[in-house]
């Protein structure tokens, strides 16, 4: 209501300032962008990364097909690896192998062997919000010379380790969309590097140089800010956040009962092993 009573219900407005705060505060990140959707996160997060036309990026054969559409609307080619059946996310065993047999690194860039196109980026996806073994991921990405992007679109609210998802990489993109555990509609870029947090944030605002009266756009830019309206509804649910994920994890266990008794299925739990957190999602 306030946001409607102050006007500013579109482009600007202190909500986006005060969602990007409690992001950066949530997450650990240094940088966050309200973006209006995950999607065009991942699309800017892959842009900055430096991934270009012709490209190829690795990403698991597990997702929401936006993971694929932000690496095409580039130019750019998804390479698939599978995922682990007790993370449904990037195996780090299948990655390994991939990357030993079919890649070489030639002067600090690592090819796909077979049609000797360079690799830009890895984009591992945390499904239902559970992460994949982030540590080794990093380990693997820093080996082979490829940028780590990481699609965290569905894992707010999720750490591995003991950090949020989306700061293990260079960017990390989060979805508030209607069937996320935040449901305000929009996205959110984090970041920990302070030029590229800038460039984000002046790239996804129009790239408009700041001035009281002249237009001048010195990059070609993007029209991906979160309206204001938006992120006041998603300030309002960040505050309730730790009460959403255990509400979903009830439900979960909810589900889990249901299907005990119903051998014919396989009902996927949380994994144990270490510290995330479920966001159940419900298609
Ligand atoms: C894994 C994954 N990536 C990307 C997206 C795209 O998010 P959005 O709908 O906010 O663009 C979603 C959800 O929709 C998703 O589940």
């Amino acid at each position: 209501m306030d946001a409607i009573d102050s006007t500013f219900v579109s482009s600007v407005g202190k909500y986006v300032d005060r969602f990007e705060e409690m992001i950066r505060d949530y997450t650990g990140a240094k940088y966050a962008i309200a973006t209006v959707n995950s999607t065009a996160a991942l699309h800017m997060s892959l842009l900055l990364a430096g991934v270009k036309r012709d490209k190829l990026v690795v990403t698991q054969s597990l997702s929401f097909i936006a993971t694929c559409n932000a690496i095409s609307y580039i130019g750019a080619e998804p390479l698939f690896v599978d995922v682990d059946m007790d993370t449904l996310g990037l195996s780090v065993d299948k990655l390994a192998t991939f990357l030993k047999n079919k890649t070489e690194i030639k002067e600090g860039y690592c090819y796909h062997k077979q049609t000797w196109r360079k690799i830009s980026a890895c984009v591992p996806m945390y499904t239902f919000g559970h992460p994949v073994e982030l540590d080794k991921i990093v380990d693997l990405c820093n080996q082979y010379q490829i940028l780590l992007v990481e699609d965290a679109a569905e894992s707010i609210g999720s750490t591995y380790k003991g950090k949020h998802t989306g700061t293990y990489g260079l960017f990390g993109a989060f979805s508030f969309n209607g069937n996320k555990t935040i449901t305000c509609g929009g996205g959110v870029i984090i970041i920990n590097d302070e030029k590229l947090g800038k460039l984000a944030k002046h790239l996804t605002t129009q790239a408009k140089v700041p001035h009281k009266w002249e237009f001048v756009h010195d990059h070609i830019g993007y029209n991906y800010h979160l309206p204001n309206l938006n992120a006041a509804l998603a300030c309002a649910q960040m505050e309730m956040l730790d009460e959403f994920i255990s509400k979903k994890r009830e439900l979960a266990s909810a589900y889990q009962q249901f299907f005990l008794d119903k051998p014919e299925f396989h009902f996927y739990i949380e994994p144990k092993k270490v510290d995330q957190i479920i966001g159940l999602m419900l298609y």
